[in-house]
């Protein structure tokens, strides 16, 4: 295919230039000028009459928009089914982005075996790994993917043209493309990867995928800054984006929902990596407590509300002398300026000072926590981790903590004491303010109103 005129554009800015530089002059940015093909001029009749002035559209009343005609597949997998907000959509497109050995391969290679089992055709497009490679995956699984059919290819206009003739099976209804920056297009001259090619890439693709009512998945790697490559521009022209998340040394795998236009976003579903594919887990939070121990000094348990489920997870503080020179500060799963200003906290409204200790503060089960609900679970595990004393044993910690050591009160309380409740947790600790009318089962709540309330009930020291 002949190469269509192209120019290179500022990602920040949006300046033009006819060559690639390094930086850019308008806004001064280093390394965003990415290759995007210029529009050709209008063509058919109907496009040049729209460059001249335009031909009006055709309107219609949101009410008369029909629904019905649009249920969802359901590939069975139903942590899948549900972070995708109940079922795939057909004619989405949808990326999958994560750590190189998370799973996504596996993942959406479960979910081509068990469309093509339920009737849609569904075409698997390796542009990373050989036949060969692809059949050894599947030979693990315990889906039958051997209808499926497979493309090895990286050129998208081969492979657009492949998924838009039938199958065995029939015409494609699902096209699964891993990954998308090893994909490209004949119409830009730089190489595959690189943002100018990914972006054109995808958004011809959610045009197929819009045009055929194909439902598209495409697979993206994260860079090293944990964004999936083409700053941010491949999750805009998406319909959804799910995050694997997890440590890949760990059996399981969280998928989150980070943008969804069919459901609610911040959905995470809970798989387990296992000899034959990822199996869905049913009850995460006895899966993240599974291992934990009450009686060692610096674990505490929290209850996130992860979408619309709470999920429990421990948190785990190790506060140790330091060796020597600067103390070292290691956060795994939360923010680490958030630690940063927890510690700062806990010195001066608690009194707790961890200025010469290293600390090292983790989530276990490699959840990822955002929500700052989880404050007052991480400061109790620093406290109880410096006196060396454990937490009340089944204790549940909710609150976020201001600068001034206030406990503030979380959302949703009723449901993440319901969940902590079903788990077996017998008391907690949250703000007074909090306090709902009825406590599920025979759970004890204890209202607090700032930090040292807290710590004098638990770790019993005076904040003084
Ligand atoms: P993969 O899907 O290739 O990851 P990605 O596409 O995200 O890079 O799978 C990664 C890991 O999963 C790999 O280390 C092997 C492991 N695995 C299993 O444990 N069980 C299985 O059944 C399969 C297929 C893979
Ligand atoms: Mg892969």
């Amino acid at each position: 295919m002949a190469k269509a005129k192209t120019v290179y554009a500022c990602t920040e800015c949006g300046a033009q230039y006819p060559k690639w530089a390094g930086k850019c002059e308008a806004c001064g940015a280093w390394n965003t000028l990415a290759e995007e093909v210029v529009a050709a001029a209008p063509t058919s009749k109907r496009t040049a009459a729209r460059a001249a002035g335009g031909i009006a559209g055709t309107t219609v009343s949101l009410g008369r928009v029909t629904t019905a005609d649009t249920p969802r597949w359901h590939t069975g997998l139903d942590e899948f089914d549900f972070v995708l907000g109940g079922g795939i959509v057909p004619g989405s497109m949808v990326l999958v982005g994560g750590e190189p050995g998370i799973g996504k391969s596996t993942l959406l290679l479960q979910v081509a075996a068990r469309l093509e089992a339920a009737g849609q055709p569904t075409l698997y497009v390796s542009g990373e790994e050989s036949a060969l490679q692809v059949r050894l995956r599947a030979d693990r699984l315990a889906e039958d993917a051997s209808a499926v059919s497979l493309l090895t290819e990286t050129s998208l206009e081969t492979i657009l043209a492949t998924a838009a003739q039938p199958m065995a099976g029939g015409q494609v209804k699902c096209l699964i493309v891993d990954s998308i920056q090893t994909v490209h297009t004949e119409l830009l001259e730089g190489a595959p990867g690189n943002v100018g090619q990914v972006r054109e890439c995808a958004a011809r693709l959610m045009r197929f995928a819009k045009d055929t009512s194909t439902t598209v998945f495409v697979i993206g790697h994260v860079t090293k800054g944990g964004g999936i490559a083409g700053p941010k521009t491949l999750e805009h022209i998406v319909d959804t984006v799910l995050y694997f998340e997890g440590d890949g040394t760990l059996d399981h795998r969280v998928l989150r929902a980070t943008k969804n236009r069919f459901g609610s976003v911040d959905e995470i579903g809970v798989f387990r990596m296992v000899g034959t594919g990822l199996i869905p887990v049913e009850n995460p939070s006895a899966l993240f407590l599974g291992d934990r121990s009450a009686v060692a000094s610096g674990s505490a348990v929290c209850a996130l509300m992860e979408g619309t489920r709470p999920v429990l997870v421990e948190v785990q503080a190790l506060a140790a002398k330091a060796g020597f020179g600067t103390p070292q500060r290691v956060a795994n799963g939360i923010d680490s300026r958030r630690l940063a200003l927890l510690l700062a906290v806990l010195d001066k409204r608690g009194g707790f000072s961890c200025a010469q200790l290293d600390v090292f503060c983790n989530i276990v089960g490699g959840m990822r926590v955002q929500e700052p609900s989880v404050d007052l679970a991480i400061v109790a595990a620093l406290a109880s981790s410096v006196v060396d004393k454990p937490l009340p044993a089944q204790a549940i910690f909710l609150g976020e903590l201001g600068l001034g050591g206030e406990v503030r009160p979380v959302s949703q309380v009723e449901r993440r004491l319901a969940e902590a409740a079903k788990l077996g947790m017998t008391k907690a600790f949250l703000s007074d303010r909090a306090i709902p009318r009825r406590a599920p089962g025979d759970m004890q709540l204890v209202g607090v109103r700032t930090l040292t309330d807290v710590l004098q009930r638990t770790v019993g020291k005076d904040a003084s």
